[in-house]
């Protein structure tokens, strides 16, 4: 199995409740390891581009105003078969269809407040990756 690297968001909903160690606690619990991290607050720009494929949909207003609501923690996540093993461990976009024992599962509100993102593809991963982190900042 390959190495591979995976983008991920702890959402505003998170660190409002002061969950990102105990999320970060089951990523890692997971097997996967945290390569680059920081905490910053998406601009509405930022929010916009990052979720341009979902522009046509009805939550995207939402969902731009929900992500900049608060502090993300944006994250590059590294590990055998990453962007599937995140995946799991992140559980059902909407908690409520979210196995147990998943982040969603654990600590979601709702769809929107979700707690984490997390690339759906290899190819998403180094596209969604590239907005937040320099080659430089990434220290597998
Ligand atoms: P995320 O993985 O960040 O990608 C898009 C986000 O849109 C998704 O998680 C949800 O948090 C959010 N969202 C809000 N409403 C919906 C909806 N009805 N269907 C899908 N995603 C939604």
């Amino acid at each position: 199995m390959a190495i591979e690297r995976t983008f991920s968001i702890l959402k505003p909903d998170a660190t409002r409740r002061n969950l990102t160690g105990k999320i970060n606690a089951v990523i890692e619990g997971a097997g996967l390891r945290i390569v680059a991290q920081k905490r910053i607050h998406m601009t509405t720009a930022q929010a916009e581009a990052f979720y341009g494929v979902h522009s046509e949909r009805g939550f995207f207003r939402d969902l731009v105003t929900f992500m900049t609501s608060g502090p993300v923690v944006v994250q590059v996540l590294e590990g055998e078969n990453a962007v599937l093993k995140h995946r799991e461990v992140m559980g059902a976009t909407n908690p409520a269809n979210a196995d147990e024992g998943t982040i969603r599962k654990l600590f979601a509100e709702s769809i929107e407040a979700n707690s984490v993102h997390g690339s759906d593809s290899l190819e998403n991963a180094a596209t969604e990756l590239a907005y937040f982190f320099a080659g430089t900042e990434i220290v597998g």
